[in-house]
């Protein structure tokens, strides 16, 4: 998607995608995923997710890059806290102990930024993106985090006629995009009741949400 329409998204306040609380498949999988320790993590697209905050509160350094410069003010001020804030190009930083928000654009992060992270969070970010930047996206990323890093990968799929994002990745789809360079554990596929809040408001019909733990060889 073109940056002004996630610019737009943010100043409209239209985020539907933001939780406001931890989201379930975070709580439930990310024990095993992180073994328990206090690695660091990034999370691409992060938004102003409250996950970024228990991620944090569970020991971890986060890292989350993120367009909107609003959802980063956002993030802080809405939990009552104050972060350090570092105009600069290509990314305005804004920090609190060890839970930086990078705004700017997930492209433009480079190996040497994320050497220290060991773990990654990926809800509704390749989602987010239509097909031929998802490639783009996988393969960034690919190129930016250390061997050996870890990924709570969260998607959606569905048959239904919506206007997107977010967009329907498949199960195949995932094994496409990641094969070559991870090794890929499909965790579970849950199919949403059609009366779920996300699903009625998109008006989404069987869709199913997966999570895979994927690691880079
Ligand atoms: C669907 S939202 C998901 C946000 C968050 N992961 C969550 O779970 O609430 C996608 C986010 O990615 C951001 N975004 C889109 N393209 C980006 C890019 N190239 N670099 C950084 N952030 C981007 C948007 O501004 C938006 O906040």
């Amino acid at each position: 998607m073109e940056h002004e329409f996630w610019h737009e998204r943010w100043s409209k306040k239209e985020i539907g995608f933001h939780e406001g609380t931890v989201n379930k498949y975070l709580y439930d999988h990310w024990p095993e995923l992180s073994g328990g320790g206090t690695e660091s993590v990034f999370v691409p697209l992060c938004g102003k997710a409250h996950d970024m905050w228990w991620l944090n509160d569970r020991g971890h350094p986060v890292l989350g890059v993120e367009l909107s410069k609003i959802a980063c003010k956002d993030f802080f001020e809405e939990a009552g806290e104050k972060a350090m804030v570092h105009p600069g190009e290509p990314f305005t930083t804004f920090r609190h102990d060890n839970l930086e928000l990078w705004a700017g654009d997930f492209f433009q992060l480079v190996p040497d930024d994320l050497k220290h992270i060991r773990l990654v969070y990926d809800r509704a970010a390749l989602i987010a993106l239509p097909q031929p930047m998802r490639k783009d996206y996988v393969e960034h990323l690919t190129a930016i985090i250390p061997e050996g890093t870890r990924i709570l990968l969260i998607t959606l799929d569905y048959k239904t006629r919506i206007t997107p994002p977010p967009f329907n990745v498949s199960d195949e789809e995932v094994r496409e995009l990641y094969s070559a360079d991870y090794d890929i554990e499909h965790v579970l596929t849950n199919t949403l009741p059609n009366d779920h809040m996300f699903t009625k408001r998109k008006g989404l019909i069987g869709a199913t949400e997966s999570v895979f733990r994927l690691t880079k060889r």
